[in-house]
């Protein structure tokens, strides 16, 4: 396996930035992984704690020297000490060019302002560009409005459904795609289809992060 690239330049769009996550990040990482929606939606550990943030950072340093995972801090260019979010994926085929699957969370008082659909297009353009990918994938679990109205915003389209193994147990997950080769564009799902907002999408508290286009 060859190792990641340095981020070189880092992936930014002039007010989000992606970088390699930091020791001193642990404990606001750890603050973030305990937040009730990081938990239920995502394969965090149950009762999250500075020494899981620490094994994270490690998992991420070990990926990155073999290839088989990106994980990295979503930042403001203006404060990249502050973790806003976290975007990754892990297992590429550097054969294909296919990457198994990508991943997000954002902390909670950062929520609705578009740091998640921004970081995942940072990251899918990086991966596209400087690595050389084709593909990327995401699992978003059964229920998980605002992950997929995430997806969609960062150009992922709805490739089908799966199941997967979760802290739940097994359960269904709608898969999305996003290729290097086909041209962006929205993606209209059949009304039926069309998911119903179950909470309200959380108050941005500054209108720091502009949405895109
Ligand atoms: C899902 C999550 C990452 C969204 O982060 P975010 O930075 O608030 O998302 P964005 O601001 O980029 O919003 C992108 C879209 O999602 C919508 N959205 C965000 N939160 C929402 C919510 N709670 N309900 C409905 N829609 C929501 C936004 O309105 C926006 O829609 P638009 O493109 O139609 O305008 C965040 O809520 C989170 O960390 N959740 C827990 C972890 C998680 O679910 N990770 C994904 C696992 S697959």
């Amino acid at each position: 396996m060859r190792p990641l690239p340095p981020l070189d330049p880092p992936p930014t769009d002039g007010v989000l930035a992606l970088r390699r996550w930091r020791p001193a990040d642990v404990p606001q990482i750890a603050a973030a992984c305990v937040d009730p929606e990081i938990q239920r939606w995502t394969l965090v550990p149950a009762g999250y704690e500075e020494r899981d943030a620490r094994d994270f950072l490690a998992r991420g340093d070990a990926g990155w020297t073999d290839g088989t995972l990106a994980s990295l801090a979503v930042v403001a260019v203006d404060d990249p000490a502050t973790v806003l979010g976290a975007v990754g994926f892990g297992r590429p085929d550097w054969q294909t060019g296919r990457a198994g699957e990508a991943g997000y969370w954002v902390v909670p008082a950062a929520r609705g302002r578009g740091v998640a659909s921004g970081g995942l297009e940072l990251l899918t353009r990086w991966a596209f560009g400087a690595l050389g990918l084709r593909r990327l994938e995401l699992q978003v679990i059964a229920g998980n409005v605002a992950s997929e109205r995430v997806a969609v915003r960062a150009g992922y389209r709805r490739v089908g459904v799966d199941t997967a193994t979760t802290k739940q147990g097994e359960v269904a997950v709608t898969v999305f795609a996003r290729d290097a080769a086909l041209p962006l564009r929205a993606v209209i799902l059949p009304s039926a289809d069309r998911p119903t907002p179950a909470a309200p999408v959380s108050a941005p508290s500054t209108a720091r992060f502009p949405r895109r286009p």
